[in-house]
């Protein structure tokens, strides 16, 4: 069986492809390169034994996104849409950018798929969508609070668009929430490629530690959690890529119990910026170069998830803990300064 991952040499996408390909699918990439390498496709083979289909396509753009179908529509049983533009901060600052190609893709796969009669969708989502929790653990059924920055917001109308268009055609889908995914394959081929300076936690750490940025900022050291500094639910993005592939299994075999479902996933843990630093340094043996900075703009205090769902319709749970997930995004970035 077939699956079209699209932007699927980023991040979570490579990562979803090796696990969907070790599990027997064939993948057919469509990504416009934009944030990512061609590269990625080697290195899948090289992992897996098997090389992807790869489409070089731009699916906001109606055109480019029906010449994926055409070459691979009549193929596939489902689609797993990675495609968007991620930067929370910079969605601030170009919101019509984000609206047009977050939402622009999703209706372009989704109406191609109506047309060629495919049914099954996965679609990523983010807890951004909760927004500071009431309560924690936070579970599938807490409210959606409004969004923050126009990145979120994508998120958001994603769901509630997959809402009306899975009750009104034969598409299922399932919109996977994630927390935070951080660390790399155990392989060190294929991991986080940031663009210029990270904004994300653990890249920033892995490149403060191999030199090329002086020092990590942890932002607050005033937040009412034990340490003072914010907690978030990291996930190591090899599980995280599995929870897709036994979510589109789950559809295929007719599992689904609602044309739309969400999911959680997350570990289940929460840790503090100093916890994952302090992961870091033991598992890893390097010293981070790091100071105390002002709060960050947008920031939340807390979140983790109630991973409770996921685990018993699912049957899906992270394995990984967090040390494995700081070593390997380490392992990962000595990769990457080897070969300059
Ligand atoms: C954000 C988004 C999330 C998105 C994710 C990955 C929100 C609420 N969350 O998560 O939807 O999926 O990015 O793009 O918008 N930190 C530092 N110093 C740094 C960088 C980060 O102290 O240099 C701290 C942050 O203050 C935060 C934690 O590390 O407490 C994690 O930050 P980050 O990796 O950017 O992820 P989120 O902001 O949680």
């Amino acid at each position: 069986m077939k699956v079209l991952i699209t932007g699927g040499c980023g991040f979570i996408g490579s990562h979803t492809c090796v696990e969907l390909q070790n599990a027997g699918f064939d993948v057919v990439i469509a990504d416009d390169l934009s944030n990512s390498k061609a590269e990625v496709v080697d290195r899948i083979e090289q992992i897996t034994n098997k090389r992807p289909e790869f489409i070089k396509a731009n699916l906001s753009d109606k055109e480019e996104c029906k010449k994926v179908f055409e070459a691979c529509g009549k193929d596939i049983v489902g689609v797993i849409n990675f495609a968007a533009f991620k930067a929370v901060g910079e969605s601030m600052t170009k919101p019509i950018e984000y609206y047009k190609n977050n939402l622009g893709i999703l209706l372009n796969v989704l109406d191609n798929m109506r047309q060629y009669g495919v049914s099954y969708f996965v679609q990523s989502s983010s807890c951004t969508v909760y927004g500071e929790p009431d309560s924690l653990p936070i579970k599938e059924t807490s409210p959606v609070k409004d969004a923050t920055s126009p990145y979120g917001h994508t998120k958001q109308i994603a769901e509630q668009m997959l809402g009306f268009i899975t009750s009104a055609s034969d598409i299922k889908a399932i919109a996977l929430r994630y927390f935070n995914p951080i660390g790399a394959h155990e392989s060190a081929l294929i991991g986080e490629l940031p663009n210029g300076v990270p904004n994300n936690l653990l890249p920033f750490i892995t490149q403060t530690a191999a030199g090329i940025r002086k020092e990590l900022r942890v932002f607050g050291n005033d937040y009412p959690t034990p340490d003072g500094t914010c907690i978030r639910d990291y996930i190591h993005v090899v599980d995280l890529a599995k929870a897709h592939v036994v979510a589109m299994k789950r559809m295929i075999e007719h599992k689904n119990k609602k044309d739309l479902e969400f999911f959680n996933i997350g570990t289940g843990h929460g840790y503090s910026v100093l916890q994952i630093i302090n992961s870091f340094e033991k598992t890893t043996g390097e010293k981070l170069n790091w100071s105390f900075a002002d709060r960050r703009a947008g920031d939340i205090i807390q979140i983790w998830a109630d991973t409770t769902f996921a685990k018993e319709e699912l049957g899906w749970q992270a394995k990984e803990d967090i040390d494995s997930m700081t070593l390997s995004a380490w392992k990962w970035q000595q990769r990457l300064d080897e070969k300059k």
